[in-house]
């Protein structure tokens, strides 16, 4: 199954070492498959809350991935209950591809349960990305990457922080390496990425329901 490109740069941001990464929000199981044939010395766990797809999952990687059977686990669960206790050794969450709003509540309730346990998150989310890195910054988690991709004419950005105490870098509000380009068509990503994002918050702050001017500021100071 080819990934698509979302989710090629998700699967690019694992770094070797980790001892199980966490698929969370699994769906069909893709980025967990592709994590499976490329990171052999980890256990993959593949997670969703919707019984139905586990089990269409659970029956493709029988039989597809029966050789690895010993190195991935189907978890029928709400990732807010990620049994992360009971396992030792470097691990990796993922989470992509759902809103960002639910993402902060994933992680501030991972955080919340799992204090003292050393965890990497790996956060693609769809909208809200402003609010979930100020939840990322109050839980004082630090940065370790992060990227931007468009995808049928959709941003996303793409997150790599850490609850490890020797950190690496903060976590920006707005982002910092995203807005940096590598390229003449990375350039005209990032331009018209600030762009819609900037007239996103200028609507809303038309709108005169919230007051987003610090947002505005924020996204703008990023071309200065
Ligand atoms: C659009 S899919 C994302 C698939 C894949 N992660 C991606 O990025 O393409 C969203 C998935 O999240 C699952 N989901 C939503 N809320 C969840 C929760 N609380 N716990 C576990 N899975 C959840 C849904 O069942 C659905 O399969």
């Amino acid at each position: 199954m080819k990934l698509s490109k979302r989710l090629t740069q998700i699967e690019q941001l694992v770094a070797p070492g980790y001892t199980h990464i966490w698929d969370c929000c699994c769906d069909h199981g893709h980025l967990g498959a592709a994590l499976l044939a490329r990171h052999s010395d980890a256990q993959v766990h593949f997670v969703d809350i919707v019984p139905s797809l586990i089990t269409e999952l659970e029956s493709r990687l029988q039989q597809h991935y029966a050789d690895l059977a010993e190195r991935w686990t189907t978890h029928c669960l709400d990732v807010a209950l990620l049994p992360l206790e009971q396992y030792s050794g470097r691990q990796l969450v993922i989470i992509a591809g759902v809103g960002g709003d639910l993402i902060k509540q994933f992680v501030s309730i991972i955080q919340q349960t799992h204090i003292g346990l050393t965890l990497d998150f790996l956060l693609c989310p769809v909208h809200h990305q402003f609010a979930l890195r100020q939840t990322l910054i109050e839980l004082n988690l630090s940065l370790k990457d992060e990227a931007l991709i468009e995808e049928n004419h959709r941003f996303y950005e793409i997150m790599l922080v850490s609850s490890e105490s020797d950190p690496g870098r903060p976590i920006s509000p707005v982002g910092e390496t995203i807005w940096q380009a590598n390229s003449n068509e990375q350039r005209d990503v990032i331009q018209r990425y600030l762009q819609t994002t900037l007239e996103h918050y200028q609507r809303m702050q038309q709108g005169d329901t919230a007051d987003v001017s610090h947002i505005i500021e924020a996204y703008r100071s990023v071309i200065d």
